[in-house]
């Protein structure tokens, strides 16, 4: 008998070896432990013709190897598992390409525009989004009655905080602290009770430049325009000045640049006209420099004042100013 059993333990263990997957696995344990047919259930159910005085002695053997095979089967079954898990991992796959972020188009077209004024030796400075109807307004040379407050209409938080509809203020904060020479960009959010549409947005973004120094000319904040379009939309572009008006700024001048679409042969983007309007600027007025307590007989500067969307719209040929806000990343990708 005992015997036999360590031939039957062997044959198991043989089998459960062998076996590739669980279904055969599951066969290998009917054919020895099958409620029916297994080989070692018939020598448990034979043991009751067994002479009474080996009863106990077999019986105990055959529970041992039954429990044995039971063991096995089980280790092999989580092995296989194992296996089957491992096999899952084909390394001759292409991996997976991680979705790596990228920065919004108007913090680029941000970035390089500071990069291109702080190689002219201009500073980074902010300013609050929360301004005092008097720096965004009264000190820039537009007291309350003045109609170039139209244009800007605000969001006021109460009589005397607004959000500000420009950078513009930032060039008071800026002179009431340091006395000159002066040479600063102040980019930011601005806002202005507009109606939504393909060029108008609440929210949008500005850069401020200022200069301010003995004997500064027209022809520096020229020169200096000139070199920033030259850098942001090519040297073949042109650009051109056109008389205008700003209440803190005396001459005043909005700035052109030729169509970066048609070179200033007229197009759709241009509306025919060949040229594209990307900023205003011109000298500081007399006014704004005494409200600051600079003496504008000692010193003349230069400001301007350009929409980051706009350039971006131009540089990029987006049609839509709504598209920089929807989060869209089919549109997003693509920068
Ligand atoms: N702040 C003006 C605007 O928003 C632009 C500007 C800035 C003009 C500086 C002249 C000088 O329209």
């Amino acid at each position: 008998m005992r015997e036999e059993l360590e031939k039957l333990k062997g044959e198991a263990r043989e089998k459960i070896l062998k076996v590739k997957d669980e279904k055969s696995l599951e066969r290998v344990r009917i054919e020895f432990l099958g409620r029916k047919q297994g080989k070692i259930t018939k020598v448990l159910r034979s043991i009751k013709d067994m002479p009474p005085e080996q009863r106990p002695l077999i019986g105990e053997l055959v529970n041992q190897l039954k429990h044995q095979i039971q063991k096995e089967l089980e280790e092999r079954k989580k092995n296989l598992e194992k296996e089957e898990k491992e096999e899952y991992i084909d390394i001759t796959l292409p991996g997976k390409r991680p979705l790596v972020g990228r920065l919004h188009p108007i913090t680029q077209t941000l970035e390089e525009i500071k990069r291109i004024f702080l190689g002219l030796g201009f500073g980074v400075v902010g300013g609050p989004e929360v301004e005092t109807e008097y720096y965004n307004f009264e000190a820039l040379n537009m007291p309350r009655y003045h109609p170039a407050r139209d244009e800007q209409d605000s969001f006021y938080l109460d009589n005397n905080y607004l959000l500000r509809t420009q950078t513009s203020p930032v060039q008071i904060r800026v002179m009431e602290k340091k006395s000159p020479p002066i040479r600063i960009i102040a980019p930011g959010r601005c806002y202005r009770r507009d109606a939504v549409d393909a060029s108008h947005f609440p929210m949008f973004h500005q850069v401020e430049g200022l200069a301010v120094d003995k004997k500064i000319t027209f022809s520096d904040l020229k020169g200096c325009l000139t070199y920033f379009v030259h850098r942001m939309f090519g040297k073949e572009t042109r650009i051109r000045f056109r008389p205008s008006f700003f209440p803190f700024t005396e001459p005043s001048a909005e700035v052109d640049i030729s169509c970066i679409m048609c070179r200033g042969s007229g197009c759709r983007v241009c509306s025919g006209k060949g040229w594209l309007e990307i900023l205003g600027a011109g000298m500081v007025d007399p006014e704004v420099f005494k409200k600051v307590n600079y003496d504008p007989e000692k010193y003349q500067g230069f400001a301007f004042g350009m929409g980051v969307e706009r350039i971006c719209m131009l540089k990029y040929g987006i049609d839509d100013i709504r598209l920089f806000f929807q989060n869209d990343l089919r549109f997003l990708k693509q920068f």
